[in-house]
């Protein structure tokens, strides 16, 4: 994807000015933007959007008639307005107008966009910018709103920092409908996300047909039903039938990419080879160096051998036939090959892996993985698509022309840089969105108990940073792995508000950062998804809570909330707290004698807010501990 050039002088004009912008407040005529547009001058006066409101296109550009189609609904869905497609001569108008003349400064995603009473006028080079004026405009209209919804008039001009905003779901470790996809799809959409990373395969799960190779679905998408905690699940029992799971027929594939392809999202799918493949190799024992022949693994404590062996030629047959009808299903130039953590003992005690290395002239397993990566690029390059994988593809040298997802921080993306490879940085730290977003005895658990991921920290994230030449990096992207994630409500829930925060880092200029102001731009959002039945965490209104040890050796209490302007009441009395507790003056408390737990609870403006929060100290002493 290409990054949008802009002239340095230019994007620091349009940042001063629009730092001028002081005194945010929002009536319900000035809601706020997500992400935020590089400028937007306020004007006076006021648009009203009615039912008498009139959509302006171009009768012949049927991208144009798609979005308007689209817009038209989710203006019903926000408002129970409804509106149509209309003439000039309408008194309210919003005018969709593609540039006979490109404007250079908003390449091919951006628009400008002037609202003044009576008339909205949407710019654009490209209907692609056209639909994100749309998604703006939809901004504006509060949630909720009466039958005639007024505007504020203003100019706004946007394009995005980054041509790569991305989000991934994996559909393997639990699978998703078709519907949930979409309904996915539609919500990145409205934040200006343009890629949907597909993760269609992995250990727990097969999940797109492949019409040469049927085993993959009819064997490798199905598993024993298990419910509860995920690194605890029980193997299948003798005699057990699989019957959790499920896959996508590649007339679904088709819906969906037109769907995507509707909300001007790419969808990148991956087929994860050649560690991650244990759904591979349950349908085709022969697949692994060990050939043992597996069930599908919901995450179930035993120890599988789940890379494919790099010597059975019969392995790249199989990815040859995959692939083609992959590359045949999604129109979008890339396909992500996966690439990560394949266990490479596996290889080294494998008599044919052996082999091949010799035959190859190679050195290491790493070499031997990169042998396969490169076998794979291959295959893709011979149906017209670009490879991309996870950082492990560095190890043994990468495939020349092969683009590089960096997930274990930025270094490997900042390495394949410096080799002049393209980079999409998706650092855990920052991007991971199956790590816990608040205190654990709430959020419960993110993957394995062991990360966590405040809003706060991921609104800290450049993916430019550490790059010598950012030139390389297409952009970024959040991943929603979903070993913990058992249904489709849990995967919104962890998605918003972090993926707001995300895709303000990847569209919106650096400069004008500012946390406590993007927390009053967040909570007015929260009615938004709240209306459209989308879930999302409340995370920022529970405070973190920790032990602490003064010099003496006591052991204290210190809360550190996520935004400001939150009272938080406690006790240690196992009785619900309420504003007549105990309120916490941001100063370590002592614990009385005999205290076992720790409850708590967030107001604002005397309301509670917050969830109840119950601890034992036993489990922060534990903490207290580890950190040691
Ligand atoms: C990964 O998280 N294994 C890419
Ligand atoms: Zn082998």
């Amino acid at each position: 994807m290409r990054k949008i050039d802009i002239s340095k002088w230019t994007a620091f004009i349009l940042f001063a000015l629009t730092s001028l912008q002081i005194n945010v407040s929002w009536g319900q005529e000035n809601q706020p933007l997500i992400p935020k547009p590089v400028s937007e001058f306020k004007r006076s006066g006021q648009f009203i959007l009615s039912g008498k409101t009139k959509i302006l296109i171009p009768a012949d550009n049927t991208e144009l008639q798609t979005i308007a189609d689209l817009f038209i609904g989710d203006i019903t869905e926000l408002s129970g307005i409804s509106i149509e497609k209309g003439e000039r001569k309408a008194k309210s108008t919003i005018e969709f107008r593609l540039n006979t003349v490109a404007d250079s400064l908003l390449g091919t995603e951006g628009y400008k966009m002037k609202i003044a009473s009576g008339h909205v006028l949407i710019q654009a080079n490209q209907p692609q910018g056209i639909f994100y004026g749309v998604q703006t405009f939809l901004q504006k209209i509060p949630a909720k709103s009466a039958a005639q919804v007024p505007v504020a008039c203003a100019d706004i001009t946007d394009y995005p920092r980054f041509g790569w905003r991305g989000l991934m779901l994996d559909v393997s470790r639990h699978f998703f409908t078709k519907d949930e996809v979409k309904r996915y799809i539609d919500q990145m959409a409205k934040y200006k996300y343009n890629v949907f990373h597909w993760h269609l395969t992995d250990d727990p799960g097969w999940r797109i047909e492949i019409k040469s190779l049927p085993e993959l679905t009819s064997v490798g998408s199905w598993r024993v039903p298990r419910t509860g905690n995920f690194g605890h699940f029980q193997p299948p029992f003798p005699g057990e039938e699989a019957t959790d799971g499920g896959f996508y027929t590649q007339e679904d594939i088709r819906e969906v990419v037109k769907y995507a392809q509707e909300r001007f999202v790419t969808i990148v799918p991956e087929i994860d080879v050649p560690g991650h493949s244990l759904a591979l190799i349950a349908s085709y024992p022969d697949a692994s160096c060990t050939q043992v022949k597996y069930p599908v693994n919901a995450g179930f404590a035993m120890p599988v051998d789940r890379v494919l062996c790099a010597g059975n030629e019969d392995n790249f047959k199989k990815l040859e036939l995959i692939f083609s009808e992959v590359a045949s299903l999604f129109p979008g130039e890339y396909v992500h090959i996966g690439g990560d953590e394949a266990e490479k003992e596996y290889w080294r005690n494998c008599p044919k892996c052996q082999q091949r290395m010799k035959t190859e002239g190679l050195k290491t397993e790493e070499e031997l993985q990169s042998y396969f990566i490169k076998r794979v690029s291959k295959i893709l390059d011979a149906n017209g698509k670009k490879l991309i994988g996870w950082d492990e593809i560095l190890e043994g040298g990468l495939a020349p022309d092969a683009t590089v997802m960096s997930w274990r921080g930025t270094e490997g993306g900042a390495a394949a840089a410096k080799a002049g490879h393209p980079v999409i940085m998706t650092p855990n730290e920052f991007c991971y969105l199956d790590h816990t977003q608040g205190e654990n005895v709430i959020e419960r658990f993110g993957i394995l108990f062991c990360c966590f991921m405040r809003m706060r920290e991921v609104y800290k994230f450049n993916p430019n940073e550490g790059v010598a030449d950012s030139s390389f990096v297409l952009g970024a992207q959040g991943n929603l792995w979903t070993e913990v994630v058992p249904n489709y409500r849990r995967a919104e829930y962890m998605t918003w508000p972090r993926g707001m925060a995300l895709s303000e880092i990847m569209w919106s200029p650096t400069g004008n950062r500012n946390w406590d102001e993007f927390v009053l731009r967040i909570e007015n959002h929260f009615p938004r998804f709240e209306q459209a039945e989308v879930n999302y965490s409340p995370a920022i209104y529970d405070p973190d809570i920790e032990m602490v040890e003064t010099d003496a050796g006591e052991y204290q209490i210190v809360f550190t909330p996520e935004i400001k302007g939150l009272d938080i009441y406690y006790t240690f009395d196992m009785t619900f707290p309420d504003k007549f507790y105990p309120k916490y003056k941001n100063e370590p408390i002592s614990i009385p004698s005999g205290a076992t737990e720790i409850w708590a609870i967030t107001y604002r403006d005397g309301k509670p807010l917050g969830r109840l929060l119950v601890i034992t100290l036993d489990e922060l002493k534990n903490r207290l501990e580890k950190k040691k």
